[in-house]
């Protein structure tokens, strides 16, 4: 229902009052501190130079989070204030009420669904539960969750109310890290995991149940498991299958799993308070720091909960509120700043579920992870810009890109629930309420509908799945995205004419990660530079290693210049690294150089597994001891298709679709003039940019896939006129040049 109007209005109003005073008076603050200590340059600027310019400064009022703590080197304690024991807190959910009914509701059926609010009990406890039942007796439970984190933090809770260490009764896996043994009876892990299993074990026959959580999230990973647990279920009788999820159209799911029963979990939530924005926000950031401000001046207490779309942004706000409540001093009660993404290391992540200390606010900023993954208590306020970022295919350049996209209605009211968990809450939307109305979907788009399907179909295919076109997804992706994903591992050598998986193909379905990325590495084995190939490979698995911290960026972007590598960005990464393991793999180093100690430290653990991968299929780990040219060569076989050819009016433009691209000023080629490169990804910021680049030799490309790329005249010897041109065009209806008859009938029963 609309709320009315005058509560809009005061609600728009307030914010653009409140801004200006807070800016005014947060203004006045720091010029008064300016004043009594003499100093002329701004100390919002520089969290250190700051602590170290006020050590006596107040600190009362100080809103640490992990990374600031790091930073200041001061230590805070968090107030535990629970009241009840884990037991105690296990009895008062929802789903504990229901527990003999799911219990005989399981027993009864072989695939069910279950429906219920974010935080009723669903992930934690109904896995234990079957673990009480004696389901464990002939299998274990399983339960896949869309995003790692979550996978994470559920089993460690459940693991702390089982009473177990972490990896002994409960465990987790995600990608690249194991936490289970030959004890785990109740195993969290990431759908994209248990995918991956079923191309060992379609059956899934270690397992007595799986649950798929998150169910409508409908990842593709999840999208993909509804068709192959449905197969497995029809096969094992003795597989129970369950289906949970927040909020989804049971009755679709039902239909889908043979009409199985749908059961509900009675929530308990109180009603919340929608405010809409009087106008469209310009800058949703500002806007909503402005709230939090608001909000923690004139609301009475009760944690806050900001929606925001990703890590950067996230970490900016952080420190910006940070700096703005330190300035204000005294004047305004404690604040606990937090930040949720799931790169976060999970040591941080625990931290958002302890309970704010009595007498303090906690502020968490999330991204649409905390929508219902993961469950903060205590949540009274939440801010909704109204925007998520999603994967998502772009025709125009032929591949994925995350971007900034508003979210569902669906999404918004699931990011409203969150307030009313503990209490009656408000929901401060950033939006107006006719955008709400009139410009947002009614629901989300499935992933699959909207995805690079490459790794997901060179998997299928590895199950000897062939006949896509009747594999029984929920709901099939459009063709031509299967076209293409088909094409592109076609063009990889993955698959043959006929669209049947090669040995190659069946080799680059073993590693958990883009064809591209993995046929670079199997091509590394026969270039003798494979040691090198796995580096490069694991580091671009992992975020971004350079740090830019404000206020030291041209200190941190020479560190930076000093590892770059003439012909370009994977070199350079391959340098970063090598370096690093030559000191020590410390933390000094990292320090010293603007790096990020743990993204690094993940990439030392992905190579790890990388190796393990290469020994387990026989395959060779030779040094080529840094060839830069056998290296950029064993690059270009995985990533020909992107390529750019440089143009002397727009930069750069990609040879398969001629889109205008630069690069991106984060590279080490930024400002140089090479021909010809390749790069890792397209990022979409004002412009399109190349992200990791290198530059290449343009004959290159023709050795590396003579059927996708062709020289214009062939005749030219000059290495300056060669050309290249794609042999085909991606979006041309009739293709002459090569066949592929399962692409070929997937394209005419388009
Ligand atoms: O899955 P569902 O959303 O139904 O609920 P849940 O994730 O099982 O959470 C049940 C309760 O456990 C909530 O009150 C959470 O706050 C709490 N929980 C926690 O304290 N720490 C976690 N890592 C996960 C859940
Ligand atoms: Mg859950």
């Amino acid at each position: 229902p609309r709320g009315p109007m005058n509560r809009q209005a005061r609600y728009g109003s307030n914010l653009i009052k409140s801004h200006r005073e807070e800016k005014l008076h947060q203004k006045k603050n720091l010029e008064k501190i300016m004043r009594q200590k003499n100093v002329s340059e701004d100390p919002t600027l520089n969290s250190n130079k700051f602590k170290k310019k006020f050590n006596n400064f107040n600190e009362k009022n100080l809103v640490v989070t992990d990374w600031e703590r790091k930073n200041l080197n001061e230590k805070i304690t968090f107030g535990k204030h629970t009241t009840l024991s884990l037991t105690e807190q296990r009895k008062s959910l929802p789903v504990y009420k229901m527990r003999s009914e799911l219990i005989d509701a399981i027993k009864q059926n072989q695939f069910l669904i279950i429906v219920g609010e974010t935080g009723s009990g669903k992930t934690t406890q109904i896995t234990q539960y079957l673990y009480e039942s004696n389901f464990t007796k002939n299998g274990i439970i399983g339960c896949t969750q869309p995003r790692r984190v979550a996978a994470v933090s559920v089993a460690k809770r459940v693991s702390e109310e089982v009473g177990c260490k972490l990896g002994e009764k409960v465990g987790y896996t995600i990608r690249f890290e194991d936490h289970t043994s030959s004890q785990t009876k109740i195993k969290y892990m990431t759908d994209g995991m248990l995918q991956r299993e079923a191309l060992i074990d379609p059956l899934m026959s270690k397992y007595s149940v799986i649950m798929l959580d998150e169910a409508h999230e409908r990842t593709v990973a999840t999208d993909v498991l509804f068709a192959l647990l449905k197969d497995a279920g029809q096969k094992r009788p003795d597989l129970k299958i369950i289906v949970t999820s927040a909020t989804l159209d049971s009755k679709k799911f039902s239909e889908y799993f043979l009409n199985c029963p749908v059961i509900n979990i009675p929530g308990k939530t109180f009603p919340v308070e929608v405010l809409y924005s009087q106008s469209p926000q310009m800058d949703y950031i500002e806007a909503a720091l402005d709230t939090v401000m608001e909000i923690h001046i004139n609301e009475e207490p009760g944690d806050i909960l900001v929606f925001l779309t990703g890590q950067e942004e996230i970490d900016s706000c952080c420190e910006i509120l940070y700096q703005k409540v330190k300035t204000l001093g005294d004047a305004i009660g404690e604040l606990i700043i937090l930040p949720v993404y799931s790169a976060l290391p999970s040591e941080v992540q625990s931290k958002i579920f302890e309970p704010t200390p009595k007498g303090k606010r906690k502020v968490v900023f999330a991204t649409n992870i905390a929508e219902t993954s993961i469950t903060i208590d205590g949540i009274f306020y939440v801010i909704d810009p109204g925007y998520s970022k999603v994967n998502t295919f772009n025709p125009r350049v032929g591949m994925e890109q995350l971007i900034v996209t508003p979210i569902s209605q669906a999404q918004a009211n699931q990011r409203k629930g969150r307030a009313g968990r503990t209490g009656p809450g408000k929901c401060y939307r950033l939006y107006t309420e006719s955008a709400f109305f009139n410009e947002m979907l009614p629901t989300t788009i499935p992933e699959i509908q909207r995805q690079n399907l490459s790794n997901t179909i060179l998997m299928l295919k590895a199950m000897g799945i062939n006949d896509l076109l009747n594999f029984g997804f929920m709901d099939p992706p459009p063709r031509n995205s299967m076209v293409r994903a088909l094409e592109e591992l076609y063009h990889l050598e993955s698959l043959d004419q006929d669209g049947n998986i090669t040995q190659l193909g069946l080799k680059m379905s073993q590693f958990p990660m883009d064809p591209k990325l993995s046929r670079s590495l199997l091509t590394s084995v026969s270039n003798n530079c494979s040691q090198e190939m796995i580096i490069i490979m694991s580091m671009l698995t992992v975020q971004n290693i350079f740090y830019r911290p404000k206020g030291k960026q041209q200190e941190a972007d020479l560190k930076k210049s000093k590892f770059h590598h003439p012909y370009g960005d994977h070199l350079t990464l391959l340098n970063v690294y090598n370096q690093w393991e030559i000191a020590g793999c410390s933390e000094q180093f990292c320090t010293v150089n603007f790096l990020h100690q743990r993204h690094l430290r993940r990439a030392k653990d992905v190579k790890k597994q990388l190796e393990t991968i290469f020994k387990n299929l026989k395959l060779p780990l030779i040094k080529c001891y840094g060839d830069p040219d056998l290296i950029r060569k064993t690059l270009v076989a995985g990533f020909f298709m992107n390529a750019a050819k440089r143009d002397s009016e727009v930069g750069y433009k990609t040879i398969s679709s001629n889109t205008e691209v630069g690069i991106h000023p984060s590279s080490s080629l930024f400002g140089r003039e090479y021909e010809y490169v390749i790069y890792h990804s397209l990022v979409l910021t004002s412009r399109e940019y190349m992200s990791q680049v290198t530059s290449i030799e343009p004959n290159w490309l023709l050795e590396a896939s003579p059927h996708f790329y062709k020289p214009t005249d062939e005749n030219s010897h000059s290495r300056k006129k060669a050309k290249i041109v794609p042999l085909y065009d991606r979006f041309a209806k009739d293709q002459n040049s090569w066949r592929l008859s399962s692409i070929r009938q997937t394209r005419e029963r388009a």
